[in-house]
Parts: C-alpha cells; sequence; structure tokens
C-alpha cells in the first residue's frame, strides 16, 4: 500500500519541478479508484453542491454534508491527501466559527487540509486556522461561492485593476501560511505571474498550463454534468452515455424476460 501523503510531500514535489496532480471525490468508489491511480490529492469540493446534489451553485451546501461526504472519500484513499471545502458561511462571518468548523472537518471528517476560497479579505482566517495546525489551501479568481458579487461565473483578472488585486490576494494567503493556492478562472498569463511570484505551489482549473498543478471536477472529466461544459474541461470519457446504454439493457432485459438468467438464480 502506498504511503499516506503530506503536506511536506506535496512541497517536495513543488520544489522538484513535479507538477501536482488534484481530482474531486464525493464518495468511497470514487476515491478508492483514483487514490490507486496515483492521484497526489483528492478534493472533497463543495462543487457536489452540483455534481452529486443538483443545485445551481455552491452556496446551499452545509458543513453537514461536507463531513458526509469527506467521510467516505477518506475511507476510500490511503495515499492521496485529502482537501475538503469549507462551504459558504462556515467561516466568512466569524474567525472563530471558521477555525470550529475548520477543526470539525479534520477531527469529525477525517481530513488533512480545508480549501477556502478568498483573499486579502479572508488572509487574517486563514492564519487562525494554520496557526491550530490545520493546513490550509487558498483558491481565489473566479470563486464560486462569490457567484452573486462576480454577477456569474465569470473570468477574473481581465482588467489591470483586478489583476493587480489577484496579485496582493495571492501575497496574503501565501503570508497568512496556506500551503498551496488554487487558482481559478483566471487568464493564463495572470496564472503564470502569480506562480513566479509566490512559492507555495499554486493548483490552476482553467488557469492555463503554468501552474504547479492541475485540479478537475471529477463530473466534468468522464462527462457526468450534462448541463454545463467549461472551456478548461477536458473529457476523458462519456459515462453518462455509459450508464444510460446500460440501463436501457437492463429495463429490455427485465420486460423480455432474459434477466434474470439460470446464471443469475440459486439452485
Ligand atoms: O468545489 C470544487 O470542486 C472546487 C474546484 C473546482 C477547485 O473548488
Amino acid at each position: 500500500m502506498a504511503k499516506q501523503k503530506t503536506v511536506v510531500d506535496i512541497q517536495k514535489l513543488y520544489t522538484e519541478g513535479t507538477r501536482i496532480t488534484v481530482l474531486t471525490a464525493y464518495d468511497y468508489p470514487f476515491a478508492r479508484i483514483m487514490d490507486e491511480a496515483g492521484i497526489d490529492m483528492i478534493l472533497v469540493g463543495d462543487s457536489l453542491g452540483s455534481t452529486v446534489a443538483g443545485y445551481d451553485t455552491t452556496l446551499p451546501v452545509t458543513m453537514d454534508e461536507m463531513l458526509y461526504h469527506t467521510r467516505y472519500v477518506v475511507r476510500g484513499s490511503s495515499s492521496a491527501l485529502i482537501i475538503t471545502d469549507m462551504p459558504f458561511m462556515s467561516y466568512q462571518a466569524d474567525v472563530r466559527d471558521a477555525c470550529i468548523n475548520a477543526g470539525r472537518l479534520i477531527k469529525e471528517g477525517g481530513a488533512h487540509a480545508v480549501k477556502i476560497e478568498g483573499g486579502e479579505n479572508i488572509a487574517d482566517t486563514i492564519a487562525a486556522i494554520v496557526n491550530m495546525d490545520v493546513p490550509v489551501v487558498g483558491h481565489i479568481g473566479l470563486t464560486p461561492q462569490s457567484i452573486h458579487r462576480m454577477g456569474g461565473f465569470k473570468v477574473q483578472g481581465r482588467k489591470d485593476e483586478q489583476a493587480r488585486q489577484l496579485l496582493a490576494d495571492a501575497k496574503a494567503v501565501e503570508q497568512a501560511g496556506a500551503f498551496a493556492l488554487t487558482l481559478e478562472g483566471i487568464p493564463a498569463p495572470l496564472a503564470k505571474e502569480i506562480t513566479e511570484s509566490i512559492s507555495i505551489p499554486t493548483i490552476g482549473i482553467g488557469a492555463g498550463a503554468d501552474c504547479s498543478g492541475q485540479v478537475l471536477v471529477i463530473h466534468d472529466i468522464l462527462g457526468l454534468c450534462e448541463k454545463y461544459s467549461p472551456k478548461f474541461v477536458k473529457r476523458y470519457a462519456d459515462v453518462t452515455e455509459i450508464i444510460r446504454t446500460s440501463v436501457d439493457s437492463y429495463i429490455r432485459d427485465v420486460r423480455d424476460g432474459s434477466f434474470p438468467g439460470e446464471e443469475h438464480s440459486f439452485k
């Protein structure tokens, strides 16, 4: 069995120049498969709000839901580092609440680290959580929990002022003690500049090829999200089609009596 990865191993990959691989998972079987395949980190993303629960945004996702999914991902993995998203309103209002909720994701969920959206505005909260020895991954750019401020899922940092703010955010998150930083939905040249201006790994999603690693939502790469497919996703399979044809075949077999056969029956 492969050794459990820690933040020290992630730091080592970064200093060696090895690109860091991250995918989301929300349950035991997916976590087991990607862990066995050798993924470096698994993110229990609050994207489960849309991929698993069918909401349009991540905003309704609760701490209880994050804990529930984190436990099953942790049970399915033995080597990947497990990061869990702090859901909307579990950290924004109060630093004390944020510390307690981060602690719950580690203690009750079994995660190894938490991810928090925001930059300079949330740096004090990141520092307080890191100070409790809970490793933190930052997340700036297109931050889905800020959808109402951003006016939709839009690429961020196209204007000079926004780009300057994102650079300042990245430095604030690093300064606060985060061990990695997610860059979502920002122009590739800006992601490169941010990556070169800080000394923690950047994990890109829709942020070009020059980040220290990449993260994607597993449902997107498997073709399980039919509603919306962002430009930055590479689809590796069409699992929706596999499920659809399997279910069609099952319905046909049951209806025409070819299932169950003798081989599926007890003598
Ligand atoms: O919730 C999530 O899956 C994420 C990734 C898209 C980075 O935050």
